[in-house]
Formats: structure tokens, sequence, C-alpha cells
């Protein structure tokens, strides 16, 4: 337990550390990466190139020291972020350097101004942050391993097939290369994917989602070639394209993640909102859907830019004839030539194509997509006055405020 004078001078130092925190968090990883190179096998380099990290824990870091003395109210980000950890093999012996090396940084950034007294302080907030995460992350591989199917660490998996979906998105069909049972998992969970790219110096890990409902057969992901004009293209997914095919070899952990359906246990109808590759921990989720509940009322949106990128149409199309209540509607955003009608849109989904949705009061909403999309989504449902708890996202990157 940490001590009223400790709590108080954590709370009086974190409008400081808020001001510094991503200021902090930079040099505290360019001298962590600097001393211990190896976590780069960890850590997404992109992310840190893009500030995207950095801001996560520095938030999350202040965050929690907020409501140290209270730090439950806090646990359903802390087990988000702790599924991401394990699905890393961040490991208890991490904290402790992670733990120096943020103290460090505190010191290097505020200077004169971070006292002995502040910096233990920070020290004893930091040990009780870390042990809450250890704590919960303990279960975790503890339940990865033990579920039925499950394992510790990275599992080489085998590429049983490749399917192109669209002109930019490839799924690859995953089984256990030891030929062991494919465990079952919660649809809208992902895995994280670990490859080594000849050349580089460092392993690669990237998650993503299943996109398709839990079966015996395979684990599938759908993987979006990530090539924009001007900018690096993406490493993981166009080494996957081009470099990975049947019978190649990539090591996964055990599916992860708090965007799941089960969160939501009533028989609400459902929404399920997708643009571009976000739709694949949905197409899981309606698949799963149509095997176990096809009398449920489902209505599915997927936004595209048209229908050359788009991916699953035809699976999509295939749910038709299988859930009794299924309303599919296609958003394309560019403009296109041909009909439009209630399936198929031109435009955005935004707050005035949400309220032509109709969707009852008592729907549950699961969105996946770009920030940007994300953002729009779900402020365009405040608008609508749909209340938080109904409406639930993944990101596919670090997770971000979008309000
Ligand atoms: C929970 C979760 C689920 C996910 N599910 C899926 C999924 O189902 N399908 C899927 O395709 N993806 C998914 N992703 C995203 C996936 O993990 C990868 O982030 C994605 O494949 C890009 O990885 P990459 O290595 O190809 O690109 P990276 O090398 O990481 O680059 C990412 C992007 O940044 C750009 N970039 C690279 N370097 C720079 C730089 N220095 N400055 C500016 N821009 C730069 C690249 O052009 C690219 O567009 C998911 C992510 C998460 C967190
Ligand atoms: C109390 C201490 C810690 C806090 C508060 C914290 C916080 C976070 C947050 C907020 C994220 C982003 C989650 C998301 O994807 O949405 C994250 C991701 C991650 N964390 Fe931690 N973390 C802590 C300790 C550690 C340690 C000890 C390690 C291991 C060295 C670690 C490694 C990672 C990695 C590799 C990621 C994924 C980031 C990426 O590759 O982009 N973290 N952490």
């Amino acid at each position: 337990m940490l001590s009223q004078q400790t709590i108080q001078i954590i709370k009086a130092t974190v409008p400081v550390l808020e001001a510094k925190g991503v200021e902090i968090t930079t040099v505290f990883y360019r001298n962590l990466f600097q001393d211990y190179p190896q976590l780069l096998n960890i850590f997404n380099q992109t992310n840190q190139k893009k500030g995207r990290q950095q801001t996560a824990l520095a938030n999350t870091v202040l965050a929690a020291a907020k409501y140290i003395d209270r730090l439950e109210t806090i646990l359903p980000v802390v087990k988000q972020i702790a599924q991401k950890h394990r699905s890393l093999m961040v490991k208890p012996e991490h904290y402790p350097i992670v733990g120096e090396y943020l103290l460090a940084a505190i010191k290097e950034v505020l200077g004169d101004a971070a006292t002995d007294e502040i910096i233990g302080a920070w020290g004893e907030a930091y040990g009780v942050i870390a042990q809450v995460f250890i704590d919960i992350e303990k279960e975790m591989y503890e339940e990865a391993e033990q579920r039925s199917g499950g394992w510790a660490d990275f599992k080489e998996f085998i590429v049983a097939d490749k399917v192109k979906e669209s002109e930019v998105i490839t799924s690859f069909y995953l089984k256990p290369v030891d030929g062991g049972m494919v465990p079952s998992f919660i649809p809208g969970q992902y895995v994280t994917v670990r490859v080594k790219i000849p050349g580089e110096e460092y392993l690669v890990n990237r998650q993503y989602s299943l996109s398709a409902a839990p079966n015996k057969e395979s684990f599938r992901v759908s993987v979006k070639r990530e090539k924009e004009p001007n900018t690096p293209e993406g490493r993981a997914s166009n080494y996957l394209h081009d470099q990975v095919g049947v019978n190649d070899r990539i090591a996964l952990t055990v599916p992860a993640g708090v965007f799941t359906l089960e969160a939501e246990k009533n028989k609400a109808p459902l929404v399920f909102i997708g643009a571009g590759v976000g739709v694949t921990p949905l197409m899981s989720m309606v698949q799963s859907i149509a095997k176990q509940e096809p009398g449920r009322k489902v209505t599915f949106v997927q936004a595209a830019k048209n229908p050359r990128v788009q991916a699953f149409q035809n699976e999509l199309e295939s749910l038709e004839d299988k859930l009794s209540d299924f309303r599919l509607t296609f958003v394309y955003s560019e403009q296109m030539g041909g009909e439009q009608n209630d399936k198929i849109k031109q435009g955005h989904v935004d707050e005035e194509f949400l309220r032509n949705l109709k969707a009852d009061a008592d729907s549950e909403y699961y969105i996946c997509g770009p920030v940007p999309f994300l953002k729009a989504v779900t402020s365009g449902l405040r608008e609508l006055e749909i209340p938080d708890e109904k409406v639930h996202f993944e990101f596919f990157g670090p997770a971000e405020a979008i309000h």
C-alpha cells in the first residue's frame, strides 16, 4: 500500500508529467532500446516512428497514477493492454527494466524539479501499477496455456491455404505444424503473428484479427497490403503477401483481445459496422452468430472505397440465407456508376446514415476500421444518444482517445 504522502505527491505531479508525458516516453524508449536492443524483437518499430506507442504508454501511466488510490476503476483498460502484452510475450522480468528507464527519463526531462522525494514516490507508484499488470497477465498466461488446444509462447503454424479476397486483402488459413488441435477463441479476438523478414535484424510482430468463426480446421487471418504513396511500405503485410505462401510457416501466440461478442450476454439486435480491412473481426462474429443464433436480428454495414478493394462480399451475401433477420449494406466512398438500392449505397457512414439505419434502441454496436472512421461513427452514435456501453470498437493499432 502506498502512504497518503506518496499518493499526494503523485497526484500533485501528474499535471507536470502530463505536460511532458510524450517527451518523457520518447526519452525512455530511446534509452531503453539503446541498452536493451533485444526488446526490438517485441516492440512495433513503426508505431514508435509514428509516436503512437509513446502516447499510449504515457497516457496509461498517467491515467493509472491519477487513479492510484482506486486502480480498480481502470481495470477494463488494464485488461485490454494486458491482453496485448500477453499476446506479445511481455514477461514480469521486463517490468523492473521499464520502471528503471521510465524513472530515469522523468529525471532527465524534469531536471532539478525531479526531487528525490518525487522520484521515490513515482518509483513506488510504478511498482504498484506494474504489479497490477503482472498479476493479471499471469492469469492470462495460465489461461492461454491451459485452454483446450492452448500453448505457451509462440507456436509454429503452417499456411494451409492462401486466398486473394480483393485487390488488397489476402487470407491465410493456418494450421499448427505439430498437428495439434486448433483452439477455440472468442469471435473478435486477434493473434500476434511473428515473422523473420530476410535481411532484417529484428523479428516483426503484428496483430491480425481472426476473420472466420472458430472451427476445428484452421485459423484464418486476412491481411491488407499496406502500400501508400510517399510512405515506406508496410513491412509485415507486404512480406506476408509477397513471400509467404502455402506450406510456409509463421509463428503465433494464443488468440487474445477484449473486443468480443461474449462481453455482451443478452439477445439484443446486433449492428456490425466495419470499414476496409476492419471488417475482419466482424466476419468472425457474424459467422458465429449465423452458426449459433440464426434467428438473431443482425444489421451488417461494410464500408469500402470501391468493390475492387472490398473483401468478403460473397461470404457476407451467403449469410442472407443463413440468418433469418439479416440486413446487409455495402457503402462505397468512391463515386460509382451503377444503381444504388437498399443494399448498395455510395457515401460515408455518418450521422445521417446511422439515423437512417433505424436500428432498434436496444441494439449493440460492434465497430472496426481506421481511426477517423471510428471517430466519425462513434460520434455519430453519440449524437443519436446511443449509450456508450452499447458501442464496442477495436483499434488496429495502439488504443487512443477518440472523443
Ligand atoms: C488488434 C489488431 C487487429 C488487427 N487486425 C488486422 C487484420 O485483421 N488485418 C490487417 O490487415 N491488419 C490488422 N491489424 C493491423 C496489423 O497489425 C498491422 O499493423 C498492419 O498489417 C500493418 O503492418 P505492416 O508491418 O505491414 O506495416 P508497418 O510497417 O507497421 O506500417 C504501417 C503503416 O505505416 C506506414 N509507415 C511505415 N513507416 C512509416 C513512417 N516512418 N512514417 C509514416 N508512415 C509510415 C506504412 O506505409 C503503413 O501504411 C490489426 C492490428 C491490431 C492492433
Ligand atoms: C506498468 C507498465 C506498463 C504500461 C502502463 C504499459 C502500457 C501499454 C499500453 C497503453 C500499450 C498500448 C496498448 C494497445 O495496443 O492498445 C502497450 C503496448 C505494449 N507494451 Fe506496454 N506497458 C507497460 C509495461 C510494458 C513492459 C514491461 C513491456 C515489455 C518490455 C511492454 C511492452 C509493450 C509492447 C511490446 C506493446 C505493443 C506496442 C507495439 O508494439 O506497438 N509494456 N503498453
